[in-house]
């Protein structure tokens, strides 16, 4: 059978883990998917670096609008994240028949429903495994392996940069400001890093979360955010001297009034499972009215845990695209059109 062809926009971290893990575990990941699966073309500004990072063995071009265009490309990965330009290629690639796979959980935290209407129409999927919690599978769990369940609330440590970062307060006692320039050493943070100490980077994964959750369109305005840049070493110790550590959670709720959507510092007993998953892990507990409470941990950011979730989508695209197409399931659960608008 003919091999899934896969175009790559942005080789930086994430992208050069996919290339990597892709190209280790190719017979592993091809028996999975029924096809084997290659990155046949690679986008990206610096084309000198790509080709280094692909050993030469793709086409590497700086047009990102030669990937989406390109009529031998099966699947675009979009990497570049942010809203501007990855919007306007993933509605390109959309248009042009294309599946989408993205880590951009801005994207489709902000944008989602107009890229899921765009998709919807075409017949195409756009996964987005690795936007939420790095490589825990978290959207599979609450699509797939929560399905028969009302959810009733998420509560997850969503931001490996602020989990760090208070970590490291309360461990070492160091500051703030030392401590976040560690983690963008480290490669957890953002560029601009305002998104994760503010809030705005976990509250844009929630919003992803309830939407899957809920049966709900993204609204991500209509989240409370508030970030740990007014937390102070005194915070944290005291806290921990009352048996309680400060974690920064993100937290949607189905309530009489509507679905809650909230992200700041919360207080958490010390003996709680969630209260000890320290430095730049995730962890995400999810209660369903028939399993009960369930726990996802692992880790949040990095190239390799990125790259698990962005193939695993590029394996379900595969087996969905290879399947009769009268017979495949819906990959989305999340259906815009017969969703109600719920107040938050
Ligand atoms: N900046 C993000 C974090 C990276 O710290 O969790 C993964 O989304």
């Amino acid at each position: 059978m003919k091999s899934i062809k896969v175009g790559l926009l942005g080789i930086g971290t994430v992208g050069s883990g996919t290339f990597n893990v892709l190209k280790r575990n190719q017979q592993e990941i091809a028996a999975r998917a029924g096809r084997a699966i290659e990155i046949t073309m690679v986008a990206d500004l610096d084309t000198e670096r790509a080709k280094k990072l692909t050993n030469g063995e793709v086409a590497v071009v700086n047009d990102a609008n030669l990937v989406v265009n390109n009529p031998d490309i099966d699947i675009v990965i979009e990497l570049i994240g942010g809203y501007g330009i990855a919007k306007d290629l993933v509605l390109k690639a959309i248009a042009n028949g294309k599946h989408v796979v993205t880590a951009n959980k801005a994207l489709i935290a902000t944008h989602g429903n107009e890229i899921f209407k765009a998709a919807q129409e075409k017949g195409v999927i756009v996964a987005f495994e690795a936007a939420v919690a790095g490589g825990i599978p978290i959207i599979k769990a609450l699509r797939e392996g929560l399905t028969a369940n009302s959810i009733q609330w998420i509560a997850g440590i969503i931001n490996g940069t602020t989990n760090f970062i208070l970590s490291e307060m309360r461990d070492k006692g160091l500051d703030f400001d030392v401590v976040l320039k560690e983690a963008q050493r480290l490669g957890y943070a953002e560029a601009d890093p305002t998104f994760d100490i503010e809030g705005v980077d976990a509250a844009h994964k929630l919003t992803i979360m309830a939407s899957i959750a809920f049966g709900i369109p993204v609204q991500f305005s209509k989240a409370h955010v508030e970030g740990i840049t007014k937390l102070q070493a005194t915070d944290i110790r005291y806290a921990e001297q009352l048996g309680y550590r400060i974690k920064l959670l993100g937290i949607t709720k189905r309530t009489a009034g509507g679905i809650e959507l909230r992200v700041h510092p919360t207080l958490i007993p010390s003996a709680r499972l969630i209260a000890n998953v320290e430095g730049a892990m995730n962890a995400v507990l999810v209660r369903g009215d028939a399993v009960g409470d369930t726990l996802y941990y692992g880790k949040g950011a990095g190239a390799e845990p990125t790259a698990s979730a962005v193939i695993a989508d590029l394996v379900d695209i595969t087996r969905l695209a290879t399947a009769d197409p009268e017979h495949r399931v819906p990959h989305l659960a999340f259906q815009p059109n017969a969703m109600a608008d719920t107040p938050i």
